[in-house]
């Protein structure tokens, strides 16, 4: 997979993807991450890519032009067109898991970083094909935001991960929290490691696993357990249980 990503501060980029399963991915050619700053598609001397907003109010606004030059100019390069366009904005769709999984299954991907108070609304319109918030806060810019997108995709990328580190047990890859996990020591300050873990009895560990999962879930996102999908039964239980 080829990501390139189009904001004002590439170099914010360098350190976070130098590092563990990205990088490690990215040596492995699984995937190519290139970041390209829109000041280089400006045309006056300054390098000036942004602007007052038409109708008054604070803050900059990203201009069009070179936001569209460079898109055009790496699809151009890449010879690929028809990709997703992904432009970071806290006015995006709500970031999730299945989005992920729904990136990470293209060959390209462009994700487009505003900053300032905002991108030509023309931008939105006319080049994305997506819009996406990380979350309901709001960063200075969109790089950051692109960083988690990139990192959560590259992960799910077949080949990236080793059969060790499998995504199915993840939180949220079946829309439940992930169970808690132990490792060694087995007694910590007096803190047990719960029994059954210890017992070599997968059935039992898997189930115990799947109820701690349930319980989490109920207990900090009940909002995402109305949308899991559950037997009757563990339904009926969690009721009882929580
Ligand atoms: N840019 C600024 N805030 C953001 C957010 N919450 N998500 C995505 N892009 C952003």
């Amino acid at each position: 997979m080829r990501i390139d990503i189009l904001c004002l501060f590439p170099e914010m980029f360098v350190s976070p993807f130098s590092h563990s399963i990205v990088k490690r991915a990215e040596e492995r050619g699984l995937v190519q991450v290139v970041a390209h700053n829109i000041r280089d598609y400006t045309h006056d001397r300054h390098g000036t890519a942004d602007d007052y907003p038409y109708g008054g109010g604070a803050g900059m606004v990203l201009k069009p032009e070179p936001v569209f030059e460079a898109a055009e100019h790496i699809g151009q390069l890449t010879g690929v067109d028809n990709i997703p366009v992904v432009l970071l904005t806290p006015q995006g769709r709500p970031f999730t898991q299945r989005i992920a999984a729904g990136l990470s299954e293209y060959a390209n991907l462009m994700l487009i970083c505003g900053h300032y108070e905002g991108i030509d609304e023309r931008v939105a319109e006319n080049l994305a094909t997506d819009e996406i918030s990380i979350g309901d806060y709001v960063l200075t810019g969109g790089e950051l935001a692109a960083m988690v997108v990139v990192d959560s995709v590259v992960r799910l990328i077949p080949g990236v991960l080793g059969s060790d580190e499998s995504v199915t047990d993840d939180s949220h890859a079946d829309g439940l929290l992930e169970y808690p996990q132990y490792t060694r020591p087995e007694r910590y300050r007096g803190w047990d490691v719960p029994p059954i873990l210890l017992s070599g009895n997968h059935g039992e560990i898997a189930a115990w696993r799947r109820r701690q999962s349930l319980l989490r879930t109920a207990a900090r996102r009940p909002d995402l357990l109305e949308k899991a999908t559950l037997t009757d039964k563990e339904r009926a239980w969690i009721s009882d249980n929580s």
